[in-house]
């Protein structure tokens, strides 16, 4: 018998097929769609102590190679998050990670001690709280904070001490594909106390509307995701899975099985399924079992097998 189930941080997982954080909202819509217990684990969109509204102008846009965001982390602040949306979330019978953005040391500090306490005291009276925390360092569509740490190790370090000292929830690292040095910023994160990385975010990108003579986002540049990122997500993935001890979560334009095993082989312990979720609204709902249909075809009978062969 197959199994797909793995384990991160003492944390384990139905199987290795996450939805990834900002195409999943908080899973509500998806709910209606099919048993979301089907998934290892739901990654919150990301969450700032303050709501944001986001950027103004496009903000999603489609390419032959994939879609581009300039969402700019709108959100109803963590707060509200754990009110209104945790219950429900909670109720899946799916993994929760909630990925954390925000434009300071300080703001991301907040954040984490927020939710930190909130889960303390979820646990304590008995209910489920989060499983772990996605560090969003490597947002693309924001001014202060997200991408600045993302590409830089030593702002980074900063930023993933503080974080560590502040939470003892499970704690990845989402990192930025436009990192000046990968490998270092993946080791700065096992050493500084984080216990997985995830990457990639998306790549950014610019689209030019000739007609207005101007780019397509407000802000000149965007994130982009899907089919086109695939395979350099695989190669960092490949990359930083041989650099750190630590587990790898890869994501970047998987969309099939094979994708999936082809990630595991370069490395990753877990993926997360973004673009192809909004491509296709019940992508998570076949992904598991077409991949122990592949996995049966291949005669690989854990992922254990194969992870990191390459
Ligand atoms: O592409 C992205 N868009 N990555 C993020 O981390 C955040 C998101 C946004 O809200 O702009």
């Amino acid at each position: 018998m197959i199994s797909l189930a793995c384990e991160l941080a003492g944390v384990r997982f139905a199987n290795p097929i996450w939805a990834a954080s900002g195409t999943f909202g908080f899973g509500r819509p998806y709910a209606d769609l099919y048993p979301l217990r089907k998934l290892g684990a739901i990654v919150s969109k990301g969450l700032t102590v303050r709501p944001r509204t986001g950027n103004s102008g496009t903000r999603l846009y489609e390419t032959p190679s994939g879609i581009m965001n300039s969402i700019g982390l709108e959100n109803p602040g963590i707060r509200a998050f754990l009110e209104r949306e945790l219950p429900e979330m909670t109720t899946y019978g799916t993994a929760v990670i909630v990925n954390l953005g925000g434009g300071s040391i300080p703001e991301y500090v907040e954040g984490a001690r927020l939710l930190d306490d909130y889960c303390q005291w979820l646990q304590a009276s008995g209910q489920k709280a989060v499983d772990m925390l996605e560090l969003n360092i490597s947002c693309p569509n924001v001014k202060e904070g997200g991408l600045a740490f993302g590409l830089d190790t030593e702002q980074a370090r900063k930023l993933v001490k503080e974080v560590r000292q502040a939470t003892s929830l499970p704690l990845i690292i989402k990192l930025a594909p436009g990192a000046r040095d990968l490998t270092e910023m993946a080791r700065m994160c096992e050493y500084e106390g984080a216990d997985g990385v995830s990457l990639i975010n998306t790549i950014q990108a610019m689209a030019i509307d000739i007609r207005q003579r101007r780019s397509v986002f407000d802000r000149a540049y965007a994130g982009l995701s899907g089919p086109a990122i695939k395979p350099i997500a695989l190669r960092m993935v490949h990359q930083v899975a041989r650099a750190v001890s630590i587990p790898v979560v890869g994501v970047g334009g998987i969309s099939s099985a094979s994708d999936i095993v082809e990630f595991v082989m370069a490395g990753a312990t877990a993926v997360q399924i973004g673009t192809y979720n909004m491509m296709n609204l019940r992508a998570g709902d076949t992904l598991a079992e077409q991949l122990i249909e592949l996995m049966n075809e291949e005669g690989i009978m854990s992922l254990e097998e194969i992870r990191g062969i390459i």
